[in-house]
């Protein structure tokens, strides 16, 4: 079942309150169509829900009871429905290939099926953690790295593991191989998890595990970019270093920085040392040609930042760098660099060109992040094991 239209009569749900508004509402077809409308599916979905709310508006700004029938009562199978439905309108923009949870102990490859319960302290506590690895070219890429720093991080946030470290890889390597993913990411959380609505998570006795696998055909591009200092407070130590799932200052520093023309927000510490972007870490190159990083004492330990500072020796070697070094690094010294980038798994490592009105170096993508970037490509192309898992699809 993919469409809104084509829900179940009242009469199968045995529900009083349920009347199936979408089916009934009457849409007319949208004009045009052509390229860059939005899919048949998504305009139904919204055309129902603008009309569902535009009545109960109605009837409360006249100050009427709310008609109970605007709002279903739904059964299991009608709710499974309507998640069928929602996907198949297309107002999801990416390729949710495969999702593991432990809670339902299993896996799926339905993208309607991929929910987690509303009372996971995860959802409405932030009592969570999570990580990200790419895959590439069937492999997963630096999955120990990322999977010790994921354990790490649910150590600091007090979260039971729902099975030991080697389930754990397995669960999530095997939901690659369901996801029949070659190039994409692997997200993955771990929670408190769900029992009730309190702050404590006495009340959680089900730690739990949960993975999605998201297809993503195209590589991320090294163009230059611009970024912001953030105005956003920085998280503290505490919390900065441990992936929680509380990223509403992170998002808040990406808005920021694409409010004002930018790729990202950088954040600075207290004593006005460059930090690290919204979610992705800095990198230098001096004048003399020394890569710098700001230390991880504060910040997120990046496993790409990580990684970069290892292959950068490859340039050392070359003569294309005189040294690595992680040190504080002042706004003064980062804005007169010779070349600026970020690093993350997200963007392997993207020239940063503009610095809010400061041109970084010639204004243009350095050599050094362009040389850094095919290092890493190509590490998670063919590097050795330690940063390469094959998924046995
Ligand atoms: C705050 C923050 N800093 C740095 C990074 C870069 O880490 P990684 O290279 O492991 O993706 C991330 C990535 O998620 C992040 O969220």
């Amino acid at each position: 079942m993919g469409h809104l239209s084509a829900l179940p009569p009242p009469a199968a749900s045995g529900h009083r309150a349920y009347r199936p508004f979408l089916a009934q509402t009457k849409i007319a077809p949208s004009p045009g169509g052509g390229a860059g409308a939005a899919p048949d599916g998504l305009l139904l979905w919204r055309a129902a829900v603008a009309i569902a709310a535009r009545r109960s508006n109605w009837a409360a700004s006249a100050g009427t009871i709310v008609n109970p029938i605007d709002v279903p009562l739904l059964s299991f199978s009608e709710v499974a429905e309507r998640l069928e439905a929602f996907q198949a309108s297309g107002a999801r923009k990416q390729n949710y290939m495969a999702m593991y949870s432990s809670i339902f102990g299993g896996i799926t490859t339905d993208p309607s099926a991929m929910v987690i319960p509303i009372d996971d302290h995860m959802v409405h506590r932030g009592h969570g953690v999570f990580d990200t690895a790419a895959i590439m070219d069937g492999h997963i890429y630096e999955l120990q790295q990322h999977l010790d720093r994921f354990l790490k991080s649910a150590q600091m946030a007090k979260i039971q593991l729902p099975f030991d470290r080697s389930r754990i890889q397995s669960v999530l390597i095997q939901t690659v191989c369901a996801s029949k993913c070659t190039q994409g990411s692997l997200r993955y959380w771990l929670s408190v998890g769900p029992g009730d609505f309190q702050l404590s998570s006495l009340g959680c006795t089900n730690p739990a595990l949960y993975a999605i696998v998201i297809d993503s055909p195209s590589l991320p591009v090294p163009s230059g970019c611009k970024v912001v200092t953030s105005s956003i407070p920085m998280k503290s130590p505490q919390f900065a270093v441990m992936k929680n799932v509380n990223y509403l200052p992170n998002a808040l520093t990406k808005v920021e920085g694409e409010e004002n023309g930018g790729f990202t927000g950088i954040w600075l510490d207290d004593e006005g040392f460059v930090a690290e972007g919204s979610n992705m870490n800095v990198g230098f190159v001096t004048r003399n040609k020394e890569l710098i990083l700001p230390r991880f004492d504060n910040i997120l330990s990046g496993c790409t930042a990580k990684r970069v500072l290892d292959l950068a020796g490859q340039l050392v070697d070359d003569g294309r760098l005189s040294g690595i070094t992680t040190r504080n690094v002042s706004v003064q010294e980062g804005k007169a660099a010779d070349e600026m980038m970020l690093i993350g798994s997200g963007i392997l490592v993207k020239p940063v060109v503009q610095w809010d009105e400061q041109m970084v170096g010639s204004g243009k993508e350095g050599p050094i992040a362009q040389a850094l970037f095919n290092l890493i490509l190509e590490d998670m192309r063919s590097g050795p094991p330690s940063v390469r898992i094959a998924v046995p699809y």
